[in-house]
């Protein structure tokens, strides 16, 4: 398994740019997209090849770390905390530059029994709650630009999952969580995580309520991450994943792509297979790319070799952008090839855009720039970054500066310059 020699390293990362078209990171920026990105864990970072590829922010601009930030990891038991092997994540990630989405907070699983099997009160399991969150979201406060707050509260029927936290405290548990989360770390969006709802459904139903229950509390909800682990040919329809994609965004939060692998459910695959693959991960770009809050898309791993599927589904498998030796799939090419075309398409939007407003209104508009908060890498403070082509005069550091099409500042503040990626992506370096 480790035995890829460094030519074939060399290799993989040429194959991973055909004709220099650009990589996922800077097309799905130029896109307009926040980021595409990767899960990775601790014992992959041992790999140099896959480091390789992995470090590379033009590539993966965004990190979630698979495991340990989960609460068996960060509070083994009570008052107990531990984050060595999650900071070894953040770590990796704010050393090259990406974005961090925080996972998890409150989920059943991976979690220690010292809570699972708990007798609390309401009060007491309300305290074991907002301690937890203080201590780790207080730990990583500043770092993570996304969190997932509470990770899969659903059963696949649109009820909820009779866990501890539900058991003891009903739906008041979200709002509890939301809330602890927000107190800790102000600035960072705040997600509730899961899977089989981003296709029209009880579940995705009740997610909607999810969202309106943690609302209609007052708390805090900046987003909803979709999961995306996906069967080839069995993947919904681009239309259907838009459709539901848009009815969360009705409620006025983000949408991500938070965990995306097409796995074949037998092996092995053919060249049909991966076609079909393709096309399966074509139509949840397109819905990401469809939807303008869509902010972004994660893969759970990019790797077949770390991916989760053959252990958890006996017999499937190859769901990821690249197998086993570093070499992309043709899907990877179709995730590529609808990002550029996208970037190109996003540059002269904005630009008949920008024409339309001089033309047709001599009020200033605001409703077209989205500014999202998130951490510089090297320092606590906050920077604003603008997911449209802001008319701002200068461009900060890492946004885009200059490519076909684009009308936004050319201008990069000081100290940084303008630096050409590819046609259509100049970034502020
Ligand atoms: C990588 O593995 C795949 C699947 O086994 C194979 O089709 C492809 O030719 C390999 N590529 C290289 C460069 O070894």
């Amino acid at each position: 398994m480790h035995l890829l020699t460094k030519a074939t390293t060399a290799t993989a990362v040429l194959l991973a740019i055909p004709g220099v078209q650009g990589n996922l990171n800077q097309l799905a920026k130029a896109a307009g997209k926040l980021y595409f990105g990767s899960a990775t864990d601790n014992s992959e970072l041992s790999d140099s090849a896959y480091v390789n590829v992995l470090k590379n922010k033009d590539e993966f601009g965004q990190i979630t770390p698979g495991n340990t930030q989960k609460w068996q990891y960060t509070e083994p038991s009570n008052g107990v905390f531990d984050y060595t092997q999650g900071d070894v994540i953040t770590n990796f990630a704010e050393a090259n530059g990406q974005i961090l989405r925080c996972h998890n907070l409150v989920w059943h699983n991976q979690l220690p029994s010292w809570v699972s099997s708990g007798s609390w009160t309401a009060a007491q399991l309300t305290d074991v709650i907002n301690a937890h969150i203080a201590s780790e979201v207080g730990h990583y406060k500043g770092q993570c630009y996304a969190w997932d707050v509470v990770n899969e509260a659903l059963n696949d029927d649109g009820t909820f999952r009779a866990d501890v936290f539900y058991n003891v405290l009903g739906t008041s548990y979200l709002p509890i969580a939301f809330k602890a989360a927000a107190a800790a770390d102000p600035d960072a969006r705040l997600y509730y995580n899961d899977y089989n709802i981003e296709y029209s459904g009880a579940k995705a139903t009740a997610a909607l309520n999810i969202v309106k229950t943690i609302q209609a509390a007052g708390a805090p909800i900046h987003g909803v991450g979709f999961q995306g682990h996906f069967i080839v040919g069995g993947t919904p329809s681009q239309t259907d994943l838009t459709n539901v994609l848009n009815s969360f965004v009705a409620l006025d939060v983000d949408v991500a792509y938070t965990e995306l692998d097409v796995r074949f459910s037998s092996l092995p695959a053919n060249a049909a297979g991966y076609a079909q693959q393709a096309n399966d991960y074509g139509a949840v770009v397109g819905a990401c790319l469809a939807v303008s809050r869509c902010v972004g898309i994660t893969v759970w791993d990019f790797d077949d070799k770390y991916s989760w599927i053959p252990s958890t589904f006996s017999g499937q498998g190859e769901a990821c952008l690249y197998w086993q030796n570093l070499t992309a799939k043709p899907a990877y090419y179709k995730v590529q090839s609808l990002l550029a075309a996208a970037a190109t398409a996003t540059s002269s939007v904005s630009s008949s855009t920008a024409i339309s407003t001089i033309k047709t209104t001599s009020t200033p508009t605001t409703t077209l720039v989205t500014t999202i908060s998130k951490t510089t890498v090297t320092s606590s403070t906050t920077k604003t970054i603008t997911t449209a082509a802001a008319p701002t005069k200068t461009a900060a550091h890492w946004d885009q500066c200059g490519g076909n099409g684009w009308t936004g500042p050319t201008v990069c503040a000081s100290p940084y310059t303008c630096k050409k990626q590819n046609d259509w992506y100049s970034q502020c370096l």
